[in-house]
């Protein structure tokens, strides 16, 4: 093995860059050139791709983001171009395997979600050799323990709980964060717990209105005028409607609502008269430098994808499992996000404590 090839698809995420440290690093002490491709699939599709040195890589261990360029767009299969003035989607994938062969590079390291993996093993279907690397602050792919930049997702937003909380016990209110987590509760539930929230709303448990404002009277009732929610973004209530009555400017309020953060903020202020507000975390769980333990996954991914490379273990992903950095089959871990049981651990945590799941 000469040559290899490594970029970063779909958002950023905390450790990207820790990642393509070890890749280097690894391939570099096995004498192995690492070309780094720039902006995801795109780059591919471009031939937008250069070496890698160690001037490259030297002191991007701590640093967020990405610095070889990430988009959540381009897929090479469904390629958006413009043809004679109309949008067309082609498939590039054989422009991309040209683009590889011809610099002799003979593997690629796919750094990404899902949707970014999904794309990896159907390149690897080509006969390309393929190793997948598992990142999103989501913690939602199937078959690893841990996705790297999810730690630090849940340390930003179990820090946000501790600020809302002073807030929230001031001025006797109801605080309302939502977290990001997509279709998944794994941000909310540990931040939940490690920023000791009242309630936490999960996509995974639907919540009734009565089962939050319950929670909150107890509270009330035994003196406590302040209640901390963390709600992720994906929730949703039983019936699945939010029923804010109230017409402001003659509009439904709920015109004027943002995410789900809001809503409940407004659903709750309505029913129980209390002064409520919402903060939206958003991106900054995803923007900034990864925690130790983010960056000794991601370290630890980077090099065992090179590894797993050199042993010819391609379509695979490499996954956390008992504590070791282990292949799993690619196209085991795309298609199905992993969502959080109703029996996990923490939830039974949560309820022997009196956090409300909305249920
Ligand atoms: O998958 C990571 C994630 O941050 C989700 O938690 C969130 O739903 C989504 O990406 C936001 O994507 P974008 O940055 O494209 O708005």
């Amino acid at each position: 093995m000469k040559s290899i090839a490594v970029l970063t698809g779909g958002g950023d995420c905390p450790g990207l860059n820790a990642v393509i440290r070890a890749v280097y690093k690894t391939a570099h002490s096995n004498g192995i050139k690492v070309y780094g491709v720039k902006n995801g699939f795109k780059g591919l599709v471009e031939d937008d791709l250069s070496l890698l040195g160690s001037e490259n890589v030297s002191g991007i261990l701590p640093r967020g983001g990405t610095m070889l360029g990430t988009t959540n767009r381009d897929n090479p299969f469904r390629y958006q171009c413009i043809d004679r003035g109309e949008l067309v989607y082609k498939d590039m994938s054989q422009r991309i395997l040209f683009n590889l062969k011809k610099r002799d590079i003979e593997a690629l390291i796919v750094i990404g979600g899902d949707g970014t993996l999904k794309i990896a093993s159907e390149i690897a279907e080509l006969g390309f050799p393929v190793v997948g690397v598992p990142k999103s602050i989501d913690n939602d792919l199937p078959k690893t323990e841990r996705t790297f930049g999810f730690d630090t997702a849940v340390s930003i937003a179990t820090e946000a709980l501790d600020r809302l909380h002073t807030t929230a016990e001031s001025h006797h209110r109801v605080m309302v964060l939502e977290v990001m987590g997509r279709y998944a509760g794994w941000i909310a539930l540990h931040s939940g717990i490690a920023g000791g929230a009242d309630c936490i709303i999960i996509p995974e448990i639907p919540f009734k209105w009565d089962s939050i404002t319950d929670k909150i009277k107890l509270r009330q009732q035994k003196g406590t005028m302040f209640s901390i929610i963390v709600v992720a973004e994906g929730a949703k209530p039983i019936n699945g409607e939010i029923s804010v009555a109230r017409l402001v400017n003659n509009c439904p309020e709920t015109i004027r609502l943002g995410g789900i953060g809001d809503k409940v903020a407004h659903e709750l202020e309505n029913l129980l008269g209390v002064e409520c507000r919402s903060t939206v975390l958003g991106h900054l769980q995803r923007g900034g430098s990864p925690t130790a333990y983010d960056r000794i996954l991601s370290t630890r991914y980077g090099e065992a994808a090179v590894n797993a490379i050199i042993n010819k273990k391609f379509k695979t992903m490499v996954a956390l499992q008992n504590n070791e950095i282990v292949p799993v089959n690619l196209i085991d871990v795309v298609g199905t996000p992993y969502l959080v049981p109703a029996t996990h651990d923490l939830i039974k945590t949560g309820r022997s404590l009196g956090i409300s799941f909305g249920d």
